[in-house]
């Protein structure tokens, strides 16, 4: 069996909703000691609804991959929707990760939950 699932290639190979929002509402940005990995995810929110989503990723072919199916999960879903996203259903989306390679999608939940905790912040301020 292949290591990795024919959906993980094909997003590392074209991983969508790469790049910065200049005017984001939501930043959220984590990394992993271990691996030295590092996620950004950009989140450009109306009405408490997800319009635009964009990443950069510093990381290995399964967080690439994990962005992009995660910044595709979100993307026109209201906040309280994304928030409840979990790394299981993203690893799940991309029809499994290797074990070792799980920690990947960890990081895509927590970027989001981190932008989603910085517009929740932002908004409150405001
Ligand atoms: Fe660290 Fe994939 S090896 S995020």
């Amino acid at each position: 069996m292949a290591l990795y699932s024919e959906k993980v290639m094909e997003h590392f190979r074209n991983p969508r909703n790469v790049g910065v929002i200049e005017d984001a509402d939501g930043v959220g940005e984590v990394g992993n000691a271990k691996c030295g990995d590092i996620m950004k995810m950009y989140l450009k929110i109306e009405d408490d609804v997800i319009q635009d989503v964009k990443f950069e990723t510093f990381g290995c072919g399964s967080a690439i991959a994990s962005s992009s199916m995660a910044t595709e999960m979100i993307k026109g879903k209201p906040v309280s929707e994304a928030m409840q996203l979990t790394n299981a259903a993203v690893a799940e989306a991309l029809d499994g990760l290797p074990a070792y390679k799980m920690h990947c999608s960890v990081l895509a939940e927590e970027a989001i939950k981190s932008a989603l905790e910085d517009y929740r912040k932002k908004k409150e301020q405001s």
